[in-house]
């Protein structure tokens, strides 16, 4: 299932703030538009908005190129314009990586017209495309040595095919272990306020065949204590140099859980995630989303009315708390500072 891929010279995404009720493609040129949806998660998850902004800055580069043929000037304002993604979240540091990426290929290439340097930013976002793709499966091969037989496997929020360009993170580790027949079945937290556990993991479980059991987000403590959970496996929006790792809201209440009861606590994410400019998870920007999305869900308001609200969209799990981190490149364990670095200070080519 891909959520956002590049056709007839669209960005095509699936409307994911409509799953699983309805599937509506949306089609987008306008780099402004792709920024919308970001913003509005319309596409959603570290990975898939990384590679919505490789291709938001292809759309801002054709754009320029039809005005300016000076390619300083040009490279100038596709910088601003990548400026403008970079702002549409700021947790998952894959937009900025992404965005980042796109300008320097451009810059890399000054000595082209703003032409061409337009249609080599389109191979370069394939590229990133592409290559989410490998990462996942990468990503699933190497965690899924770490899920014993018969397991059953706690995941929250939805880090699967649709967060990613296909298969996923967290979910790749699931399916690829499925496919060892190793997974007994997956609980799945509903993951509020916005349900995407319940809305997308459970519907991309239940599509693939994997057994899959809903829960409130309240109830992973007392299936743990009850012994139905024997490992927990979910995503990342951003790994600071330390190993701290920001993720959907209420991850870190499931790692704290999960030591209290012993039970192994793995993070799933490729390298496009792992931000070693961020030391530590207190210097993560944590995004505040609308209070609106508390206050109820689809349109109906459940909370009374003029009472207050938080929506941090994100929280922070502190390394000491983590297992391991899977990643493309292999497992990470503790000592996370010094096992990231040397892993993707280096070299950050992609393994197949
Ligand atoms: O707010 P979202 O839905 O974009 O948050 C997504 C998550 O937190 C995912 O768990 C994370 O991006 C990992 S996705 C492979």
């Amino acid at each position: 299932m891909k959520p956002v891929y590049y056709e007839n010279g669209k960005l095509v995404m699936i409307d994911q703030t409509l799953l699983p009720g309805e599937k509506i493609l949306r089609e987008y040129d306008d780099y402004r538009d792709i920024i919308d949806a970001i913003k509005t998660m319309i596409v959603r998850g570290a990975p898939a908005i990384g590679v919505s902004a490789a291709y938001a800055v292809c759309f801002a580069a054709k754009e320029l190129a039809g005005r300016i043929e000076d390619p300083g000037l040009f490279l100038d304002a596709l910088d601003q314009a990548a400026e403008e993604i970079k702002a549409a979240r700021p947790t998952a540091v894959n937009l900025m990586w992404a965005a980042d990426r796109m300008t320097a290929a451009a810059r890399s290439h000054s000595d082209m017209t703003p032409e061409e340097i337009t249609a080599m930013l389109k191979l370069e976002a394939d590229d990133v495309c592409d290559e989410d793709i490998k990462m996942c499966r990468a990503i699933g091969r190497n965690g899924a040595e770490l899920i014993e037989p018969d397991s059953t496997i706690l995941t929250h929020c939805n880090a699967g095919a649709l967060a990613t360009a296909d298969y996923g993170t967290a979910l790749g580790v699931v399916r690829a272990a499925y496919e060892q027949g190793k997974v007994k079945r997956v609980y799945a937290d509903e993951t509020r306020p916005l349900l995407q556990g319940a809305r997308l993991t459970a519907y991309e479980l239940h599509e693939d065949g994997i057994p899959v059991t809903l829960i409130t987000d309240n109830m992973a403590g007392w299936m743990m204590k009850q012994k139905r959970i024997d490992c927990v496996v979910v995503g990342a929006d951003r790994i600071a140099a330390n190993g701290d790792t920001a993720n959907k809201i209420g991850t870190y209440s499931v790692a704290v859980l999960a030591r209290h009861h012993g039970l192994p606590m793995y993070i799933a994410a490729p390298g496009s995630t792992v931000d070693l400019s961020t030391a530590a998870g207190d210097d993560i920007t944590i995004e505040e989303r609308d209070h609106s999305e508390v206050f109820g869900f689809g349109g109906v308001r459940t909370a009374p009315e003029d009472i207050d609200a938080e929506n941090p969209a994100f929280d922070v799990t502190p390394h000491e708390l983590i297992t391991a981190i899977i990643t493309e490149k292999g497992v990470v364990y503790p000592p996370f500072d010094q096992n990231l670095k040397k892993l993707f200070t280096t070299d950050m080519s992609v393994v197949n």
